[in-house]
């Protein structure tokens, strides 16, 4: 179905294609896109924060950025989504154009900066929603906030979000808001992760749980930054981490349209890079902390590979445009095939077996 749609979507402006898309899901809700959309995912149980998601696959943010179509994204298959970014006030975002589609790469580049209908309109919709499906909530700051006064724009959000989210994201790494991505260095970082990680636990009595809080992170980040950056998400005892977000580089085989517009790059060409910072937390960081990759995966061997260099978990965007609704259960089923290939019992020990096979093959 989607092979007849997509010439469609592709013939109007991007950013029209998507708002159509999003108000079909909106529209349809569960029980349609079901039937209309998807196919039934095999099981694929993996841990996240102490509950099993029934697949290791999530909506990456920036697609349903107000929390619109949930019951729509459970029917297709996801086991999670992930909803934003939000900031604490509504805000349009940069003027259009601001979202740009590169076939020959199944890339997109954006510069969205944060369009969304703040906390409240996200809130009154994901309290209606009845969470059958984990959802985090992504949160950034807004545009005319200074960076100086960033802290308060997280705090708010977060203390907005936390009732209603299975997790929350702290969005430090999304090229479109100017200043933005400073908050990544150890300093700003500790500063501000230590103040969340205390409303965390000042809420925790009163919600009568914990909730996670993940940090995502640029894919842009050198060697350096991402050694520098880790201790501080030790110490703040961060509860994941997501890599990456989209990238300021453009790591294309040769020159393609659009490639000199302002902004962050996802799809294919980024896979390198967001696999890259997979293996180099993974590395670095103890197994209290899952990393969620995503970055240019957009078939089951991408996902297995950002699985097998250290993601717990993963999450698309980009390749959804280019393949379609289909792309979920495409990427479960060859995962669970992955799975059965290594002979374990389940995707956690698959992978066990996997990454030590890597590392014997590497040190061979
Ligand atoms: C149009 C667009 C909007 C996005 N908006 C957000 C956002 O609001 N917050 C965020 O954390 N990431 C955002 N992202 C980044 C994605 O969540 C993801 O990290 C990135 O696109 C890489 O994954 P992909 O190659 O599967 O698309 C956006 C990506 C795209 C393409």
């Amino acid at each position: 179905m989607y092979r007849l749609l997509r010439p469609l979507l592709f013939r109007v402006p991007p950013e029209t294609a998507h708002d159509a898309t999003i108000r079909i899901l909106e529209h349809t809700g569960r029980f349609a896109t079901r039937h209309l959309l998807a196919q039934h995912p095999p099981a694929l149980p993996c841990p996240l924060f102490g509950r099993t998601l029934r697949n290791p696959v999530g909506l990456a943010a920036g697609f349903d950025k107000d929390g619109r179509c949930l019951p729509a994204l459970e029917a297709l298959g996801f086991g999670f989504a992930e909803i934003g970014t939000v900031t604490p006030r509504a805000q349009p975002g940069n003027p259009p154009p601001r979202l740009f589609r590169i076939p020959e790469a199944r890339a997109l580049i954006n510069r969205m900066g944060f369009n969304n209908e703040g906390t409240d309109a996200l809130i009154a919709r994901l309290s209606a929603y009845p969470r059958t499906m984990p959802v985090g909530v992504n949160i950034g700051k807004n545009r005319d906030t200074p960076v100086e006064r960033a802290a308060d724009d997280y705090r708010s959000a977060f203390c907005a979000v936390a009732p209603h989210a299975d997790y929350v994201t702290v969005n430090l790494s999304s090229p479109n808001t100017p200043g933005l991505r400073s908050l990544q260095e150890p300093d700003m970082a500790r500063s501000l992760l230590g103040m969340l990680k205390e409303e965390q636990r000042r809420l925790a009595p009163v919600l009568g749980r914990h909730v996670p809080l993940a940090v995502k992170i640029a894919p842009d980040l050198d060697d350096r930054a991402i050694a520098a950056l880790m201790p501080v998400l030790v110490a703040v005892e961060c509860d994941a981490v997501i890599a990456t977000n989209t990238t300021i580089q453009r790591p294309f085989a040769g020159p393609v349209p659009f490639q000199d517009e302002q902004g962050g790059l996802s799809g294919t060409p980024l896979r390198g890079l967001a696999r890259h910072v997979i293996a180099l937390l993974y590395k670095g960081l103890p197994a209290t902390i899952p990393i969620i990759g995503v970055g240019g995966i957009d078939d089951a061997d991408s996902a297995w590979g950002h699985l097998v260099a250290g993601a717990s978990l993963i999450q698309v965007y980009t390749g959804l445009i280019y393949k379609g609704p289909r792309l979920v259960t495409a990427i479960v089923r060859g995962l669970a095939r992955h799975v059965a290939r290594t002979g374990a019992p389940d995707l956690p020990a698959a992978l066990e077996i996997a990454r030590t096979r890597l590392l014997s093959e590497k040190s061979r």
